[in-house]
Formats: C-alpha cells, structure tokens, sequence
C-alpha cells in the first residue's frame, strides 16, 4: 500500500536556518492581512488569497502557521483537517496547503520549518495521512510520496499524477481508499486544475 509503514522524521526540521531569531507560530485572528501579503508575492501567476481568506474565516478546521523574523510575517502554511470515511476518522486526514515564503527569503529552511512544524502538531493531535498537490522535488524530502488510494475531489490532469503525495504520521494506518473529505472551501474545481 502506498505510504504504509514509511516513518516520518519528525526530528529531522532543520535549526539552523542562516537567518537567526525566526519563530514559528499559529496565527492569530487579525493576523490575515499579514497572512494575505505573502500569496501574490510567492505565486505571482496565482490568486490565491479567496481560498487561504475562506480558510482562515470560516469554520473549516485548519492549522495555520507561519514564520516570523523581528516582528514580520516571512512564511505561511495552511493545513486542512478533514474527517476518514470511517466513523473512527474524525480528523484523520490533512491537506498541506498552500505554502509559501516571502521570495528574497526562500532556500533558508522557513518553508521545512513550516512544514515540519505542521506536521508534528497534527501528528500530536492524532492525524494520521496528509496531503498534498505540489512539486514531488520538494515535498519528498518530508517523505511525501506519490499517492492512488485517496484521490483529490477533482481528477488531476495526468501531468499531476505525482504531484498527488501523501505522507502516514507516526506509522500510522493510511485512510481507506476514496476521495478525500475536504470541507467547501477546497470544492472549486479551479484550485485543482493547471
Ligand atoms: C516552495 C517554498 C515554500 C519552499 O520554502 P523555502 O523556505 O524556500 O524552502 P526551504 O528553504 O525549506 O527549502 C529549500 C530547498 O527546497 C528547494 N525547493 C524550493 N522550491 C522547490 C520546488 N518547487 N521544487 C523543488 N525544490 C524546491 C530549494 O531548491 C532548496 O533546496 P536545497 O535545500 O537542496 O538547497 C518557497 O520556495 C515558495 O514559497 N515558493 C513559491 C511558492 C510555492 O511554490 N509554494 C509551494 C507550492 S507546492
């Protein structure tokens, strides 16, 4: 089964990033205009603050965590928590999305530190697979792998198929095969397409 029995190295984060004093942290609140800042400079083709505002808002459960350096909003990661097919699969699942760092910022650690983060308070609160729809060059150094049992909402053009990973916290089980639970916020099939 793709994912089983691949441990995670929740160690592994890396410290030494060249810029000091940097905090990883939830957000709060009045944080989304900070929060917000970060999108159109990271993906300068893609707009994707109405997803990461809807997010943030509504009553979707999410951890949203970002990176902090003197006082300033450098970096922000979005986890969706969704609920397994089964009835014992309450919050089971997590999609990672988006990441993104400021650009003159990038290549220093800040979006490890992100994800590492996140996935080490969602493994301590009992997720157990996460997502994700991006570059298989980045997300395998987490040991995210090419996932076919839990599909997207959407199916992904061919060219994506392995950009669709997953990752089991803590050797976890994976969640049963079938398409992932996510709340409304995700269910615009835009986001999933090129
Ligand atoms: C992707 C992103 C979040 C990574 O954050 P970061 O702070 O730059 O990443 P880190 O410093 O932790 O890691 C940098 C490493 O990732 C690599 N990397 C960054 N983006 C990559 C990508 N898209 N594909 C492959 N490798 C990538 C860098 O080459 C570097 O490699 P090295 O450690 O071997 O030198 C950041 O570059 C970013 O915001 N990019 C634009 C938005 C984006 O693409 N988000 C991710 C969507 S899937």
């Amino acid at each position: 089964m793709i994912g089983a029995g691949r441990p995670i190295n929740l160690c592994g984060c890396k410290e030494d990033w060249s810029i000091k004093n940097i905090t990883i942290r939830e957000t709060a609140k009045n944080e989304l205009s900070q929060i917000l800042a970060i999108y159109p400079a990271a993906f300068p083709d893609e707009e994707l603050r109405p997803v990461v505002s809807s997010l943030i808002k509504g009553t979707a459960e999410v951890l949203s965590l970002a990176a902090f350096h003197e006082g300033a909003l450098i970096g922000h990661v979005v986890f969706t928590v969704f609920n397994g097919d089964d009835a014992g699969d309450k919050g089971a699942g997590a999609l990672l999305g988006p990441l993104g760092v400021l650009p003159e910022l990038q290549g220093q650690g800040i979006g490890s530190g992100l994800v590492q983060r996140g996935l080490e308070r969602l493994d301590s609160q009992g997720t157990r697979q996460v997502f994700v729809l991006g570059d298989p060059k980045y997300y395998s150094r987490f040991g995210f792998r090419p996932e076919r049992l839990m599909l997207p909402p959407y199916p992904l053009p061919q060219k994506w198929a392995d950009a669709w990973q997953s990752l089991l916290l803590s050797n976890a089980a994976p969640l049963a095969a079938g398409h992932c639970l996510l709340p409304e916020e995700w269910m615009d099939r835009t986001l999933w397409l090129p």
